[in-house]
């Protein structure tokens, strides 16, 4: 299965901050927010990644992550010249894709917590599958709708009168026949190709999988400047109180067995001092650890 962040979009909920920067550019408390959903991909299995953003931000990503071949993966490159909405992902990326499965993950959504995504990649097969995660404001998003025995039975996209509290996270799995689904969308009111649209026509053919994230997972978004806020804040409680780093793809791709231990070595020891680098020294110590008790 391929990969694809979609890094675009206006950021129009956090100007001024996204004058100059894009919203994915902007830190989430340590790191910069794009680190999070790289990093899941990556816990994901998944190593061909396409990024798409728009042609005014896409060099300061190039510059952020490159070839990737610093985390042991392929980062392709992919121009969405206006937000005309997310489904046109697979419209612009339809060359990467080839003939394979695709990860879509929002450059904007981050995920913590068990190997849920990592089971259901490694699973899929084909059709599609989203997820469905409890919140307290469900107009915001996506709604999915489940019948008594837990079947998805409607999605609707920021619904005034939502039919659930369950809203639908920005990471999807497609089986190839994606790219033409979305060929054959329309444009919505709101001049966008919905994913709810695609996700509909995915549940009308019954080909969409629905998984319910339990309650121990967290799913965060950074769209507007008190989510944005309260995402840094979860960070780091998180990584002080556990002393881990949520959305560190180094660490990420070396767990995933894509850097080898000296890799991740010689990678740290380019970085400049900061607690970063101090961090990744520390996972490279107990590697090594590790590596002596065997
Ligand atoms: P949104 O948060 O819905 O939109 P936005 O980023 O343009 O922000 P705002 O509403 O404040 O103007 O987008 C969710 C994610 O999807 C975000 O990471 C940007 C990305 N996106 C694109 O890359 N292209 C698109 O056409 C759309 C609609 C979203």
């Amino acid at each position: 299965m391929k990969g694809i962040i979609l890094a675009g979009g206006a950021g129009s909920r956090l100007y001024p901050l996204t004058l100059v920067a894009s919203k994915q550019l902007q830190p989430v408390y340590d790191k910069p927010m794009v680190y999070y959903p790289l990093t899941t991909l990556i816990e994901g299995g998944i190593r061909d990644l396409c990024l798409i953003s728009t042609p005014h931000d896409l060099p300061r990503f190039k510059q952020m992550l490159g070839d990737g071949s610093r985390f042991g993966i392929s980062i392709e490159y992919r121009e969405q010249p206006k937000p005309q909405g997310i489904a046109q992902a697979f419209l612009i990326a339809e060359s990467f894709m080839g003939r394979d499965n695709i990860a879509l993950i929002l450059g904007d959504n981050i995920f913590y917590g068990s190997d849920v995504f990592y089971r259901k990649i490694a699973e899929f097969k084909n059709g599609a599958m989203i997820f469905g995660y409890h919140v307290n404001d469900p107009e915001r998003y996506g709604v999915v709708e489940f019948d008594g025995e837990g079947r998805a039975i409607s999605i609707e996209e920021k619904p005034k009168h939502p039919k659930s509290d369950y809203a639908v996270p920005g990471l999807y799995l497609y089986d190839n026949n994606a790219v033409a689904i979305a060929k054959s969308l329309k444009p919505s009111a709101r001049g966008e190709l919905e994913i709810s649209d695609l996700n509909v026509a995915y549940l009308k053919r019954r080909q969409l999988h629905v998984h319910r994230l339990s309650r121990g997972f967290a799913w965060l978004d950074a769209g507007t400047s008190s989510s944005l806020h309260d995402a840094s804040a979860y960070v780091q409680a998180i990584e002080k109180r556990a002393g881990i780093k949520i959305g560190c793809p180094e660490e990420a791709a070396f767990r995933a067995g894509f850097l080898k231990l000296t890799q991740l070595e010689e990678l740290t020891g380019r970085m400049p001092n900061c607690e970063y680098r101090a961090y990744l020294n520390e996972v490279v110590a107990e590697a090594k650890r590790l590596e002596k008790n065997l």
